[in-house]
């Protein structure tokens, strides 16, 4: 298999990078996709940076040796805001696998900097990436000096709705609007959905802030931003055809299959069992 043939790997804690996968198989259907959710050991969010990191690495790790991946994606926030993407890039790189790898949080930030007219933005995801601060740094980056005034909120027991299937209903809107408040408040025009599990809640985030704020998610900028990536680096299939897709779970196999199929589409037929990556990481 050359290079340009390979697959290409997402990962996340669950079901939220399917948020990515998603824009990815859409953006660029000839391409074969791999996509690992990391459901027996989610959530992330709330678990000690040291562990996302060594999660984070053996998922990516598996993805490139276990399945020959020519890119990776990191359809994760909190995963990407632990272990910075170019720390993963430079590792697999000294390893002999020079392949790019790409987060969500810097393409989400360039999207929410050029939403905004009023320069009044906010961000909500998981206790850990808000805590990292990734998210200020990125915004900080994509504004290019422009003055903009960045709101965030972490917004804990999302993530766990979306995993057991709960996108709306009462409980859900009332925790909404109990941890959506400072961002109300702020009077922010665009917010940047910074979890991959939050766009699947926002039906109800959007009851909750109003028509005037706009929702940004970081699934469609990522899969341009990668799309330009394999350009660059010559490894964008060309040809007419379909790609495969493969999933797996390292929880209940069923029930992502399941939730999976509802979430993503028809192309999440089958699930596999992820193990942990069959070659120990140093
Ligand atoms: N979907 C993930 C994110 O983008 C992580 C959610 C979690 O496991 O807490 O942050």
């Amino acid at each position: 298999m050359t290079g340009v043939q390979r697959p290409i790997g997402l990962f996340d804690s669950g079901f939220g990078g399917l948020t990515v996968a998603r824009a990815v198989i859409d953006l660029l259907p000839g391409e074969d996709v791999v996509y690992i959710g990391d459901t027996g050991r989610y959530p992330f969010g709330d678990k000690p940076i040291d562990d996302v990191r060594r999660y984070a690495r053996e998922l990516a790790w598996s993805l490139v040796v276990d399945h020959n991946c020519k890119a990776v994606v990191v359809a994760c926030n909190t995963a990407a805001a632990a272990l910075p993407i170019h720390e993963l890039e430079a590792e697999l790189a000294a390893a002999g696998h020079s392949i790019p790898v790409i987060g969500v949080i810097e393409p989400g930030a360039h999207a929410l900097v050029r939403a905004t007219r009023t320069g009044s933005i906010g961000v909500i995801g998981t206790i850990g990436t808000i805590n990292t601060g990734a998210y200020d740094r990125a915004v900080s980056r994509a504004a290019y000096g422009a003055t903009v005034q960045l709101t965030s909120a972490a917004c804990p027991g999302f993530v766990e709705f979306v995993e057991r299937g709960r996108t709306t209903g009462p409980e859900v809107t009332l925790l909404a609007e109990r941890l959506l408040a400072p961002i109300r408040d702020a009077k922010v025009d665009a917010l940047l959905l910074g979890c991959t599990h939050y766009p699947f809640l926002a039906r109800t985030i959007s009851e909750v802030l109003g028509d005037d704020v706009m929702l940004v998610s970081s699934a469609d900028e990522t899969a341009f931003a990668l799309r330009e990536l394999l350009l660059e680096r010559g490894l964008l299939r060309s040809d007419e055809r379909t790609g495969s897709t493969r999933f797996l779970s390292s929880g209940d196999v069923n029930w992502f299959e399941t939730l999976g199929r509802r979430l993503l589409g028809p192309e999440l037929e089958a699930v596999e069992l992820w193990n942990g990556p069959t070659r120990e990481i140093s």
